[in-house]
């Protein structure tokens, strides 16, 4: 979890430059209301008409300013059938999953190696200890709703294919074809996917 608060509340002042703090400093509590601790951003289904057909809504402090200090968060992941929210970890947090709707093949990698995984059904959870990759793979026939919560108030994604095939700049293609044992032709047809 993100460290401990010292004081009720810290609402993020997202726009402030004057100081630089792990995380971000407090608004003045004068101007703080009850919308500062309401976020309607989840109730609305993402829009998943791209590449990987899933979506993911982040109700962390960048969006939802309340939870600055407080060591949570949530997303909302929705998953078009056949969609895929690709393999990625969170530098910062443990993530716990719940199916609301459709059904989910979820899954992570240990350290060691090793693959676990579950298919969902609504109402059923998994968890992925921190800095895994993981995924969820949409094997149903009709869309899939997730709710995923996280023991950080900005857990950070790494996506393992954008990462490594569309970073700015780009990482040379030797190197690329190397690590997948593969010629610079494929490395350079993967990159033509992910170009930013
Ligand atoms: C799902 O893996 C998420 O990060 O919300
Ligand atoms: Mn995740």
């Amino acid at each position: 979890a993100d460290p401990d608060s010292l004081q009720d509340l810290c609402v993020a002042d997202l726009g402030a430059t004057s100081v630089v703090v792990n995380g971000f400093p407090c608004k003045p509590a004068s101007n703080v209301t009850s919308d500062d601790f309401f976020f309607a951003g989840l109730s609305m289904e993402g829009n998943t008409s791209n590449i990987f057909a899933s979506n993911v809504t982040a109700a962390n402090v960048l969006s939802f300013p309340g939870l600055n200090t407080l060591g949570v968060s949530m997303n909302r992941v929705d998953v078009a059938p056949g969609g895929l929210n690709p393999p990625h970890s969170h530098p910062r947090a443990t993530e716990l999953i719940i199916l609301l709707k459709g059904r989910l093949l979820v899954g992570f990698i240990s350290t060691s190696n090793q693959f676990f995984s579950k298919v969902l059904n609504p109402g059923e959870m998994f968890v992925v200890p921190k800095g895994l990759i993981h995924f969820q793979y949409n094997v149903g026939d009709k869309k899939a709703f997730a709710i995923t919560t996280f023991d950080s108030q900005l857990p950070g994604v790494v996506i393992a294919s954008t990462t490594l095939f569309g970073s700015t700049p780009a990482i040379p293609d030797d190197v690329l074809a190397k690590a997948f044992q593969v010629d610079q032709k494929v490395v350079t047809a993967i990159k033509s996917k992910f170009e930013r």
